[in-house]
């Protein structure tokens, strides 16, 4: 469902040229979970963004159900990551000054097809789900590490993505509160059939993935 052709990053840093990604060709099969591994700096953040359309390559493609999303303008873009895609980041990106269930909320209020009432309900639904329904009207700063990932779970959630993209989403949890972050995804990946590609240095997250990848030098190992 979501392909890269020859896909490549270069950063200019004054003079030279750091060539980050060099010609990734990858195919993301619909319902698995694709595990990328990699040491830090391997790339794999800027792949990511590259893949959910956060960002552009400096040359390759980008293809999602036949279509080149490198192709689209900004607002095009935006409303793809909206409708299709949810991001999970290691350190959450919750909205400060908005409370969990208004932070669920968010991205169902800018896709704008449903009703106020109809958003909170699923919202409700969602937090509920990932075990927050004690916490709704928290504010990110009154909640702890697994909570707020949780939030930021139930947010990529409510506008049901096709794909689920995760930047070391335990990367900042202990073990134990990883370990149930890492069962909820998963559990996501058999209840809805969701995609999920999972970034991540730590092998052990993604041990069980449907497939893991390599990521090295710029280039993928299988
Ligand atoms: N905007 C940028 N400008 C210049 N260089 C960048 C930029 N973003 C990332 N880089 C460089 O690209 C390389 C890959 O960065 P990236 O964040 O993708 O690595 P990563 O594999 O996600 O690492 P980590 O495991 O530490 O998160 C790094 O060497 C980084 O310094
Ligand atoms: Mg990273």
């Amino acid at each position: 469902m979501l392909e890269t052709i020859d896909l490549s990053k270069e950063y200019k840093i004054g003079v030279n040229i750091l060539k980050v990604l060099r010609g990734i060709n990858l195919t993301v099969n619909k319902g698995e979970v694709l595990g990328i591994v990699g040491p830090s700096g391997a790339g794999k953040s800027t792949l990511l963004h590259l893949l959910g359309g956060l960002d552009d390559p400096t040359r390759g493609r980008v293809v999602l159900e036949g279509k080149d999303i490198s192709k689209l303008n900004n607002r095009q873009k935006a409303q793809l990551r909206n409708r299709h895609f949810g991001f999970v980041f290691q350190f959450y990106h919750l909205l400060a000054e908005f409370t969990a269930i208004e932070n669920v909320m968010l991205p169902a209020i800018l896709k704008n097809t449903e009703s106020r009432d109809k958003i909170k309900e699923k919202a409700f639904d969602l937090l509920k789900k990932c075990g927050l329904s004690e916490r709704l009207h928290h504010r990110p700063s009154e909640l702890s590490g697994g909570e707020q990932q949780r939030v930021a779970i139930s947010r990529a959630l409510i506008n049901m993505p096709k794909i689920l993209f995760c930047d070391e989403p335990t990367g900042n949890l202990d073990t134990e509160t990883g370990l149930h972050i890492k069962d909820l995804l998963w559990q996501l990946n058999k209840e809805y059939n969701m995609t999920l590609i999972v970034v991540t240095h730590a092998n052990e997250l993604v041990k069980d993935a449907t497939r893991i990848m390599y990521l090295q030098d710029g280039v993928m190992l299988n």
